[in-house]
């Protein structure tokens, strides 16, 4: 295993009982306080993700506009913000998702990304797949070509892998 993983995982705060009783909540912001531990993050995917001949990095909001950005520019491509609804100008195309208790939504700019670009999709953390489920779609109605889904924390638990398909999902750290 990457040496550097170990002090990604331990930088990463756990508060128990947020946002409600019963969860232990994985809180990234304490990574981006340990300098060292950012950059080995960021690192690591560019590493990873150079030579793939992305066009895309596509961040969701808001986690994914902290790692998507530093990680575009590290390889060499266009970062694409898939927002919450109503906060981008121009027109957009939107695809629905499930959450525990109602839906939610994630819109894209029209134009952003192009029939036949080659896509890397990423957020902070994956818990039961919707999220991303949604930013896979939304890709697929443009015609963008997945080559993969990136995430710092993956809480392995809820199987949210299972709702992306045969999209492949790469991260960093797993807490079960
Ligand atoms: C969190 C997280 C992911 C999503 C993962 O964001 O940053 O985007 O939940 O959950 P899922 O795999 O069950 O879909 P959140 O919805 O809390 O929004 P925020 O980043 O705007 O706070
Ligand atoms: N941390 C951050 N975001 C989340 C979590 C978590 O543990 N679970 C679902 N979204």
């Amino acid at each position: 295993a990457d040496p550097r993983l170990a002090r990604i995982s331990s930088s990463i705060r756990a508060i128990p009982d947020f946002p409600k009783k019963g969860i232990m909540f994985r809180d990234v912001t304490t990574l981006l306080l340990d300098h060292q531990a950012f950059k080995d993050s960021i690192d690591i995917f560019v590493e990873r993700y150079q030579g793939w001949k992305i066009d895309v990095v596509a961040g969701i909001e808001a986690r994914g506009f902290i790692f998507g950005p530093p990680i575009a520019l590290g390889i060499g491509a266009k970062f694409v913000p898939m927002r919450k609804p109503k906060k981008l100008p121009g027109p957009v195309i939107s695809q629905e998702y499930t959450l525990e208790y109602g839906t939610d939504r994630i819109e894209m700019h029209v134009g952003a990304v192009e029939k036949g670009e080659r896509v890397l999709i990423i957020d902070d953390l994956i818990a039961t797949g919707g999220t991303l489920g949604a930013a896979i779609k939304l890709v697929e109605q443009v015609g963008g070509e997945i080559v993969e889904c990136a995430c710092v924390i993956e809480l392995s638990d809820l199987k949210g892998r299972d709702k992306l398909g045969d999209k492949p999902l790469y991260a960093l750290v797993d807490y079960e």
